[in-house]
C-alpha cells in the first residue's frame, strides 16, 4: 500500500527506514517489498510504504528535514524487517517452572504445579520482579513485541508484570485472574463480590498508572481475566462480563481446552463450555479464547458469527488435549486465530516454536486423515483435489506466519502488517551479511554470495531463504526490534 498524503505532511521527526520489508497481508500470501521507503510518525504509526525510487517517496525524501541524517536507517542489504511476533496466551508466573512438569492431565497439572507457582509469586514482590524481568527479556530476544498476559491473582503481583512490560517497550494486554471457586484453600478468591473488587482495583490502578503516560506511549492495558468456568461462580462471570462492558475492558480465557476440563463444566453447571460462555454473554469481539481444541463444525458459525478471536497453543495442546485444534478449516472459514506459547503448558516462550509446531500438527493431521481413507501423500492429484475441495488440513509456513503476526494482532484491534496506518511493531532478521557471507546464525544458504549486487536476489532467492530461516532461524538472526515506533533492542 502507498501514501499519497506523505508529501503533503509535516516530515518533522518522521524516521524513515530503507531497505527490504516482509509481511503476511493474509493467510498465506508472503509479500515481499524490496527497495522500499518506510516512513513513522513521532506517535510510531506507518505514514508512508512505497517504493525507493516512486515518486512520493522521492518527494519524501526530498522534503525531509533530515533525510540524509540520523532520521534514516538503512536496512542492510541480507536483512528485511517483518513485523514482531504476538503471543495470544502466556502465563507470566508459570515462566518460573517453564520447561518442567508436563507429566499430568490438565487439571491435575494445574493443582500440581500452576496453582502454586502462582501463590508464591503473589507471595513475594521480589519474586514477582525477578521472573517477570526475565521473562521480558526473553519475549525481546523471541521477537515478541505484543502478549497476551495471564497473570495471578494478586493486584500487586500484576502491577509489577505490566510495569516490566511497559518499562520494556513491549506491548501487553495484562490479565489479574479471577477466581472465586479455587480447588486451593490458600489460592483463590473468598467470594465473587470480593473477585469483583479485586479487579476494579487492578484495573483503577493500571490506568492510574497509565494516565502519566501520552496516549501512544501506553502498550499495556487490563484485560479481563475469569481464569476457566471450573473456578469461577456464575455469580462471577456475570459480574465480570458487566464489567467488560462498563469499562470497555476486553476479556479473555480457556475454552474447550481438554476432555477434563469440559467434563467438569457439563458435570457441575450441566452444559457445554461453549454453550455456557455465550449464554453469560461473553462470546463477542472483544473476547479472546485460548485452544478451543474442540472447535468443529457445529461450532464454527457460533465463533464466526460472534467475531471470537482464538489462541491456538500447538505445543500445550499437544500434552494438555486429547484434540488438536482443526487449525485448517479454522483458517479457511475465515475465524480470528493467533498463536499462544502458553507457558508453561507450552515449554517454550517462542513463537517461531509455535509456527513449526503449529505446522507439524496440521502434517500429523493430515497424515491421519489420509490413513483412515487408505490413501497416500504421493498421489499428488488427490493431494490437490483435496486441497481445492478443502478437505485436505495441512497449514504451510507462510499461513504460519500469518498467523504470528497479522493474525494475532487482527483479533486485538491492532495491525500486524506493514501497512499506513498500523502501528510499527518490527524486528530486524539478518539472513547473512559481509561478516557471515554464508549465513547468519543456524543459516548455510550455500548460494548465497553477499557481495553480489543485491538488487540481483530475485523473488525465489528471498523467498527461499525466508523460508531456511523460518526453519532454522533462531535469535542469532535477529538484530533489532521496534514498537510503537521505538527501537526496543
Ligand atoms: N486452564 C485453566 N488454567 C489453566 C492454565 O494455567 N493453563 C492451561 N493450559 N489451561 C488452564
Ligand atoms: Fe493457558
Amino acid at each position: 500500500m502507498t501514501n499519497d498524503i506523505a508529501g503533503s505532511q509535516n516530515q518533522e521527526g518522521l524516521k524513515l527506514f530503507v531497505g527490504n520489508f516482509v509481511d503476511t497481508p493474509s493467510a498465506g500470501e508472503l509479500r515481499i517489498r524490496r527497495e522500499h521507503l518506510l516512513a513513522v510518525s513521532p506517535e510510531g504509526y506507518i505514514t508512508h510504504l512505497a517504493p525507493l525510487h516512486s515518486d512520493s517517496s522521492q518527494l519524501l525524501l526530498s522534503t525531509h528535514p533530515d533525510a540524509a541524517g540520523s532520521s534514516l536507517t538503512q536496512i542492510p542489504a541480507h536483512s528485511f524487517l517483518l513485523p514482531t511476533f504476538t503471543d495470544l496466551h502466556l502465563h507470566a508466573p508459570q515462566y518460573m517452572y517453564y520447561g518442567t512438569g508436563l507429566d499430568l492431565p490438565l487439571l491435575q497439572w494445574l493443582e500440581q504445579y500452576a496453582y502454586k507457582a502462582e501463590e508464591r509469586i503473589d507471595a513475594s514482590a521480589e519474586l514477582a520482579e525477578r521472573v517477570y524481568g526475565r521473562l521480558v527479556q526473553r519475549l525481546k530476544e523471541n521477537g515478541t513485541g505484543c502478549v497476551s498476559l495471564f497473570g495471578t491473582i494478586g493486584v500487586r503481583a500484576n502491577l509489577i508484570l505490566a510495569k516490566k512490560m511497559q518499562e520494556a517497550g513491549l506491548r501487553g494486554f495484562i490479565g489479574k485472574l479471577s477466581m472465586d471457586e479455587s480447588p486451593r484453600p490458600t489460592y483463590g478468591e473468598s467470594s465473587a463480590s470480593a473477585s469483583l473488587a479485586s479487579v476494579t482495583d487492578f484495573i483503577d490502578s493500571l490506568q492510574s498508572y497509565l494516565s502519566s503516560f501520552k496516549p501512544h506511549e501506553r502498550l499495556v492495558e487490563p484485560i479481563i481475566t475469569p481464569r476457566f468456568i471450573p473456578v469461577c461462580s456464575d455469580e462471577l462471570l456475570v459480574g465480570l462480563q458487566k464489567l467488560g462492558q462498563e469499562k470497555g475492558v476486553r476479556v479473555q480465557s480457556h475454552m474447550c481446552e481438554g476432555r477434563d476440563q469440559m467434563d467438569m463444566v457439563m458435570k457441575s453447571r450441566g452444559k457445554r463450555d461453549q454453550d455456557l460462555w455465550d449464554e453469560l454473554g461473553f462470546l463477542g469481539p472483544k473476547t479472546l479464547q485460548a485452544h478451543v481444541t474442540y472447535l468443529d463444525e457445529n461450532m464454527i458459525p457460533l465463533v464466526k458469527e460472534r467475531q471470537l478471536t482464538m489462541a491456538h497453543c500447538p505445543l500445550s495442546n499437544a500434552y494438555l488435549s486429547e484434540k488438536q485444534f482443526p487449525l485448517r478449516e479454522a483458517i479457511d472459514a475465515d475465524l480470528q486465530v493467533g498463536l499462544g506459547t502458553d507457558i508453561a503448558g507450552g515449554y517454550s516462550p517462542s513463537i517461531q516454536v509455535q509456527m513449526r509446531q503449529a505446522v507439524i500438527i496440521s502434517r500429523l493431521r493430515e497424515g491421519a486423515r489420509c490413513e483412515s481413507l487408505d490413501c497416500s501423500f504421493a498421489d499428488a492429484d488427490a493431494q490437490e483435489a483435496d486441497a481445492a475441495s478443502s478437505k485436505n488440513v495441512k497449514v504451510d509456513w507462510k499461513e504460519a506466519v500469518y498467523l504470528a503476526t497479522r493474525g494475532g494482532k487482527k483479533g486485538m484491534g491492532l495491525g500486524g502488517a506493514l501497512e499506513v496506518g498500523m502501528e510499527f511493531d518490527v524486528q530486524l532478521i539478518e539472513l547473512a551479511s559481509r561478516s557471515s557471507p554464508s549465513g547468519t546464525g543456524p543459516l548455510d544458504l550455500f548460494d548465497l554470495k553477499v557481495e553480489e549486487d543485491p538488487s540481483k536476489l530475485d523473488e525465489a532467492w528471498w523467498n527461499e531463504s525466508i523460508e531456511r530461516w523460518w526453519c532454522n532461524g533462531d535469535e542469532r538472526n535477529r538484530k533489532g526490534m521496534w514498537v510503537q515506533g521505538k527501537k526496543i533492542a
